[in-house]
């Protein structure tokens, strides 16, 4: 199966610029090249911070941006959302028996379960998943087929990066992840937004892929401590491939939109550059 995965872009109301940024723009521009691009896609994930503060007003936006989108549409939480503002602006966002936007989905190829780590009024960017999460995540690792790879999407890594800004907003309790986790089934393969730029690596032995947002990035700066440094770095969304051969995930800067060039083509080797 394949699906695309967009991630934070943190939408204001529709005339607001966020960090001189138009997330607008960008997001409008991800939606047309994934209809055009992508036409067998079972989804698309958009793994949170919808809005930069939450208004009805910036879901309105969001909504209307990506409601050409012709795949169906996977909102999930991230800690700059408001669950029931989210829910007003798009229907059909998933509610677990305990009121969070959480699901798991079984497809031939692959299943999809997504978490919902927003602490909402804990008066922090961290995440957390209560007792009642915990419980919903143990359920589904146990129901997801065992004869095919389980991708488990949240917004807040459980793990540290080395970003030392994301890591003191990441998950609050991932030893508790963990030991559900360690008592039923080792996800095969872990997606994250948050932390605004490309993090791969293992976590406890599970792949674990974090990519850049919609919106602004996050600066490469492993010490940084005081706030959380920006950068406007392009954005990218991103396709992945699953089934049983494995994944693959693809990272597309979808705003370039300068020149391409044959490398075999000897004017272009010599330059000057195209464009
Ligand atoms: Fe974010």
């Amino acid at each position: 199966m394949k699906f695309v995965i967009i991630t934070d872009p943190h939408f204001v109301p529709e005339g607001e610029t966020l960090f001189g940024l138009d997330a607008r723009a960008n997001l409008a521009r991800a939606v047309e090249l994934i209809n055009r691009d992508h036409p067998d896609i079972a989804l698309v994930i958009l793994l949170g911070d919808l809005t930069q503060r939450g208004e009805p007003a910036a879901y309105a936006s969001i909504a209307e941006i990506l409601a050409p989108l012709k795949a169906p549409l996977v909102p999930m939480t991230g800690n700059h959302d408001a669950r029931e503002a989210l829910r007003a602006a798009f229907p059909q966002t998933d509610r677990d028996p305990g009121g969070f936007v959480q699901a798991l989905r079984v497809y031939d190829d692959a299943s999809i379960l997504t978490l919902d780590t927003l602490d909402e009024g804990g008066g922090s960017s961290a995440g957390y998943l209560c007792a009642e999460r915990l419980a919903f995540l143990e359920q589904s690792l146990g129901e997801a087929p065992a004869d095919r790879p389980l991708l488990v999407f949240q917004h807040h890594p459980p793990l540290d990066t080395g970003l030392e800004a994301l890591d003191r907003i990441k998950l609050k309790n991932p030893e508790q992840e963990w030991a559900v986790i360690a008592r039923t089934r080792r996800p095969d393969y872990l997606f994250m937004g948050h932390v605004h730029r490309p993090v791969t690596g293992l976590w406890r032995g599970i792949p674990f892929h974090i990519q850049r947002g919609v919106s602004h990035q996050v600066a490469f700066e492993l010490e940084y401590r005081d706030g959380v440094p920006g950068t406007y770095e392009e954005p990218d969304y991103v396709l992945v491939e699953a089934g049983p051969g494995g994944v693959v995930i693809h990272q597309r800067a979808f705003n370039y939109a300068g020149p391409r060039f044959l490398m075999s083509d000897k004017a272009a080797q010599r330059g000057p550059r195209l464009g």
